[in-house]
């Protein structure tokens, strides 16, 4: 472990630096890591364990996924099988289904987690919720997580090119005296950049506000709201979106992403770095009390009942599907279309 000083905070983390690959392959070597389910963070894992010299099979139910699992290579039989059989298999059980996916299996897949074997997940959701999901593991396994912060198909393309994903790491129930070291190692065969340590319940919390808040939701919310006012008093789609989305990801995200906020405000006129500085509070004072009735929306539990109760259904998907389909066709992101086929890029 390293100690990091996080903004004057002190923690934890874990890099290559102190856990070399080969720490991780020599922990993992008799190992049979069944990674359960190919939707976005199977491919990602399974890929990068694999490349990295590990024992992987992956689990997945027939269908149009079972192909893509083919096609990268998976071979049915031999690395590729049912999600019972990998899940007998296994002896570390990875659960990348959909979380409601997890409930649905839990029943038909309890009975492979025997003595010593090791119950890992991307996610706390299954086990901080239990009382809603009804995944209660039985006391003589391991169960671990790594949590990926973004998405399985980044995880693979950073792998890919040499980077590394920063992911959260927890132990639930350590049976064998052996969970953390197991659960790092694995984290650094996925290919993370760092990890840090965590607990099954602040990840599911984290994330859960996260994605709701500014990383999508909120996001979201706050461009509709900005797009929406410039339009009603004149303005022009192609000027609406540019100052709404196109400026913030083309030009000033990858500069607070790359040296922070005051470097990103630094590099702007002082017309804008005024502007800016003054209406941060207001835009926080109006916000933070949304953001505190999200939390105790996580919190109490009411989110991950609506996510349980909504993508159970049989016709989730086409659900989803189409609420997707009506962000994808309102004016805002059709601009986005044709202001992205504009960039010089793709001319
Ligand atoms: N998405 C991310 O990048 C990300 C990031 C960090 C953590 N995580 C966590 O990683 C885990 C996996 O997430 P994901 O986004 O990769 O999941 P996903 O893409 O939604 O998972 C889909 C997988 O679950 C299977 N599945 C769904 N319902 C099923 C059922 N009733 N029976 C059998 N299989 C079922 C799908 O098979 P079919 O295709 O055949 O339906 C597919 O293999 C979750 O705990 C998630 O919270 C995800």
């Amino acid at each position: 472990m390293a100690k990091m000083n996080f903004g004057g905070v002190v923690e934890d983390v874990v890099t290559k630096e102190e856990f070399p690959l080969e720490k991780a392959r020599e922990i993992l070597k008799d190992e049979t890591i069944a990674v359960i389910g190919y939707g976005i963070q199977g491919p990602g894992q399974a890929g990068n364990l694999r490349d990295n010299g590990f024992n992987v099979i992956v689990g997945q139910r027939q269908g149009k996924t079972y192909d893509k699992a083919v096609a990268d290579g998976w071979v049915p039989g031999k690395t590729l099988f049912s999600i019972e059989e990998a899940a007998e298999k296994g002896t570390i059980i990875c659960m990348l289904l959909s979380d409601a996916g997890q409930i649905a299996v839990w029943p038909k897949l309890k009975k492979y987690l025997t003595k010593g074997k090791t119950l890992y997940y991307s996610h706390g959701f299954a086990i901080n919720w239990q009382d809603r999901t009804g995944v209660v593991p039985p006391e003589d396994v391991d169960v671990v997580m790594v949590a990926p912060k973004g998405s399985g198909t980044s995880l693979r393309t950073m792998f890919l090119e040499g980077r590394g994903l920063n992911c959260s790491y927890a132990i639930y129930q350590d049976a064998t005296g052996k969970a953390e070291e197991k659960c790092i190692a694995f984290g650094i065969g996925i290919g993370a950049g760092y990890l840090f340590q965590t607990t099954f319940h602040k990840e599911a919390t984290s994330d859960l506000t996260g994605e709701r808040g500014s990383l999508m939701g909120a996001i979201e919310g706050l461009f509709e709201a900005q797009y929406e006012v410039l339009r009603s008093h004149g303005h022009s789609p192609s000027e609406a979106f540019n100052e709404t989305v196109e400026e913030l990801t083309q030009s000033l995200a990858p500069l607070f992403g790359e040296k922070g906020m005051d470097w990103m405000y630094a590099n702007c006129s002082t017309t804008a770095q005024r502007g800016a500085l003054d209406w941060a509070p207001r835009f926080k004072a109006a916000i933070k009390p949304v953001m505190e009735w999200l939390y105790l929306s996580v919190e109490n539990g009411t989110e991950a009942q609506i996510s349980i109760d909504k993508n159970s259904l049989p016709d989730y998907r086409e659900k989803l599907n189409a609420e997707l389909q009506a962000m994808h066709d309102m004016e805002m992101w059709r601009a986005a279309e044709t202001v992205r086929q504009l960039r010089p890029e793709n001319n």
